[in-house]
């Protein structure tokens, strides 16, 4: 997105309730007519479209709502609408005025600008057929200059690798199970490593056995297509000794297995790869930004399948950290192929402090809905962390309690483990099975099986993969160091 002085032609203006930007002076007269008769009153994520036809100029106006009520979010989401209203009327070029912001956390509400007018392009559209060669032009957004103490050029930089990162993410988890399988997956985190700079290597079945990732394996083994344990690593601060270890959940599909899933339910299981999608995207991000972090992001990727090779409820199995698992429903595979992602991290690749992200319950979609992600955590200041990141980001998390009597409900009578926790407090006792596995390094959970894929759209996102949180692992990296 280009920075202009200029700001004739077509106008984007944002403004608040009570405070109304500053409109230029040779449309002024016309926008106060129009406005007036419309009793327009900036009110938040309203938008009002204004052509003057004398001019041959259209500007649009977004709502802020109360500038004491202003969040990032409300800057993206009615950065969004006007932006995509501009290319539904076919603008060709746009002027983006951000003046009224002045005063404000100048920097994230830019930033939450640019996401808003990114992110609202993206489409999962290619295996539709196109009604008509689209040869329109594609609206041009340039972003209208002002006196600020921030440095535009950078800001609107690293909102558009972030964005760009985020539908990364979303293409991966929207892609069909056929199409991104574990080995495909691997093959296009191969494909990133070389565009985006991050090193990548892959363990095939062979290696995954001969490490005794005996957990991931079993519920690997069901499907004819092979697992494939994906390493990215980008370590970028010899300064220091920290390194974020992220690991992110990736079932290119999951049936339930012999636990099989109802048909409604097994229907959006090509999005059970959405953890390892944020964290591939959350990687290019990072190394497309050139932050100086040191980061190794694992993803155990599998189908979790039906087959005479599958493991089965009651079967007593291995992990690589070497408690026993008791099987009792074998789709609750998600947490078994991410305690041997975690162990690996933390004991080959030496990361300090541990993110598993996984699309892992439906009890965190049952306690939170679909637009909070849960946290379960050993370590205040990582949650911390998290909550104040999620008020740039809007990616939204609350933590669950983690009282020692929730681990009680993981005791099985004939091995460490059982690999469920029974039918109450599902989210929580998932993560905690996980944190068993954590060696007391700084972990957080998050569970996003509300908020990856979802049936419904929002201002900035269409209906299915959002790419949550892409964005708020950038920032979580980027705040360690
Ligand atoms: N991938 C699912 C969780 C899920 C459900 C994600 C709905 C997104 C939407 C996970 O592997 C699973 O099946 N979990 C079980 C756990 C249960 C057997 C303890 C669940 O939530 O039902
Ligand atoms: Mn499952
Ligand atoms: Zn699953």
């Amino acid at each position: 997105m280009k920075i202009t002085k200029d700001n004739a032609g077509n106008l984007i203006y944002l403004g608040f309730e009570e405070k109304s930007p500053e409109i230029h002076a040779e449309i002024k007269k016309s926008v106060d007519i129009f406005t007036n008769k419309r009793n327009w009153k900036w009110k938040k994520n309203e938008i009002l479209v204004i052509d003057l036809i004398d001019k041959d100029v259209t500007v649009i106006l977004g709502g802020l709502g109360k500038e004491e009520e202003i969040t990032s979010e409300t800057v993206r989401k009615i950065s969004a609408k006007a932006a995509s209203e501009a290319r539904k009327i076919k603008l060709n070029k746009v002027t983006f005025k951000l003046d009224v912001l002045k005063g404000c956390k100048l920097d994230n509400f830019v930033k939450a600008a640019v996401e808003g007018i990114e992110l609202s392009k993206y489409k999962f559209d290619k295996y539709l057929k196109k009604e008509e060669e689209e040869n329109a032009p594609e609206t041009e957004f340039l972003f209208g200059e002002f006196e600020a103490d921030v440095n535009f050029e950078e800001l609107i930089c690293e909102a558009e690798i972030l964005s760009e990162s985020v539908c990364i993410a979303r293409d991966l988890v929207n892609e069909p199970a056929n199409v991104i399988t574990p080995v495909t997956l691997a093959g296009k985190v191969e494909e990133l490593g070389k565009v985006y700079n991050f090193d990548v290597e892959i363990f095939e079945e062979e290696k995954i056995r001969k490490l005794k990732m005996d957990a991931y394996w079993e519920v690997a083994r069901g499907s004819v297509i092979p697992p494939r344990f994906i390493i990215m690593r980008y370590l970028n601060n010899p300064d220091s000794k920290e390194i974020m270890g992220l690991a992110g959940k990736g079932l290119t599909y999951d049936s339930g297995g012999y636990s099989l899933k109802p048909t409604s339910g097994m229907f959006t299981m090509k999005a059970d790869m959405g953890g390892s999608a944020s964290v591939i995207g959350a990687v290019t991000a990072i190394a497309k930004a050139k932050l100086k972090v040191n980061v190794i992001a694992v993803v155990a990727a599998c189908e979790n399948m039906l087959s005479g090779h599958s493991y089965r409820p009651g079967d007593v199995i291995g992990s690589m950290g070497g408690k026993t698992i008791e099987i009792e429903n074998t789709d609750a595979e998600g947490r078994l192929t991410l305690i041997d992602a975690v162990h690996y991290i933390i004991n080959h690749e030496k990361v300090t402090k541990v993110a598993d992200v996984a699309t892992l319950t439906g009890a965190a979609v049952a306690a939170l809905g679909q637009n909070y992600s849960v946290i379960v955590s050993n370590n205040d200041e990582m949650v911390k962390s998290l909550i104040d990141i999620s008020k740039i980001t809007g990616e939204k998390f609350w933590r669950m309690p983690e009282d020692p009597e929730f681990k009680e409900m993981l005791k099985s009578k004939v091995a460490d483990l059982r690999n469920i926790g029974g039918k109450f407090a599902g989210s929580i006792t998932a993560g905690l099975f996980i944190g068993e596995f954590v060696n007391n390094l700084p972990w957080v959970h998050l569970d996003i099986a509300g908020p990856a894929y979802t049936d419904s759209a929002n201002e900035y996102k269409p209906f299915g993969a959002s790419g949550t949180p892409v964005r708020s692992l950038y920032y979580l990296v980027k705040h360690l160091f």
